[in-house]
């Protein structure tokens, strides 16, 4: 008897083999992975582990990358093509705003570099605000906001034409714990919303409590990735938070950056 086969679906983003080096830098070596769609993708590792420079070449910034990129299994080329990058929503680690203008005209200007027009950046624009919970203060200047609700209109606006694959870098850098609770509530919103994730962060409680599946870096490689309990038992330590599986799989603590 055979066994029907079941056409596998190729996942949303695969980085396969991607090196990277600044001048004299090494900043990635060889670091593999996959994102499925729907899920929240963590990077987690200390600073300097290579988070930002794999957000980089993924959003396009960086092109002179070794290795491969694919998109639903086809080629995925974000520096050389602006189709591709049309997948991608961005959210920077520093703050992308224009102070003098209020959340609702940033949230115009942006909607138009990324060619929303008219009813449907008015549509857009409504939920953005009501996702980074502006909706009240919408026609106020950016620069009256506390830091938290500049972190909420920052994911706002990256996610505003509802990108396949939205990235998010290290979004709570600088954000007292409420902003950050508000911020968590609005990911997982997007997430409720069949939202494709990639988020970054040195702290481990957030991408145990936020992420599906987490891929630990460290010194410009991944060194596992599974969901935190995956990882536990990879690690040798069934049930360990990931602290603890960041110490035994590195030999140091994720603290020490
Ligand atoms: N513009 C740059 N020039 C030279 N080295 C860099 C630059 N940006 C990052 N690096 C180095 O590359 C490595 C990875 O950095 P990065 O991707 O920023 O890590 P993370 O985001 O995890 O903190 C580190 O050793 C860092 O010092
Ligand atoms: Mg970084």
């Amino acid at each position: 008897m055979t066994t029907p086969t079941v056409a596998s679906t190729p996942a949303l983003l695969t980085v396969k083999n991607l090196s990277f080096r600044y001048k004299q830098q090494v900043a990635l070596r060889e670091v593999n992975f996959e994102i499925d769609s729907g899920e929240i993708f963590g990077l987690l590792g200390p600073n300097g582990a290579g988070k930002t420079t794999t957000i980089s070449c993924v959003a396009g910034l960086l092109g002179q990358y070794g290795g491969e990129l694919a998109f639903r299994g086809s080629s995925f080329r974000p520096f050389e093509s602006s189709g591709d990058r049309q997948h991608l929503g961005v959210v920077p680690q520093d703050l992308a705003l224009y102070e003098d203008l209020t959340a609702r005209e940033n949230l115009e200007f942006f909607g138009g570099l990324v060619g929303l027009r008219a009813g449907d950046l008015g549509q857009a624009i409504q939920s953005a605000l009501i996702l980074a919970g502006l909706v009240e203060r919408a026609d106020d200047r950016v620069k009256t906001y506390s830091g938290g609700m500049k972190r909420r209109l920052n994911l706002a606006i990256g996610q505003l034409h509802r990108p396949d694959l939205l990235l998010l870098d290290e979004p709570t850098a600088g954000v007292d714990p409420q902003s950050r609770n508000h911020l968590f509530e609005a990911l997982e919103r997007l997430r409720q919303e069949g939202r494709t994730i990639v988020y970054t962060t040195h702290y481990m409680e957030e991408a145990q409590r936020l992420c599906d599946r987490i891929a630990i870096m460290d010194r410009g490689r991944v060194i596992a990735v599974g969901t935190a309990s995956q990882l536990a038992d990879q690690a040798g330590i069934p049930g360990a938070d990931l602290e603890r599986v960041f110490l035994e799989l590195t030999g140091r603590s994720l603290r020490d950056g």
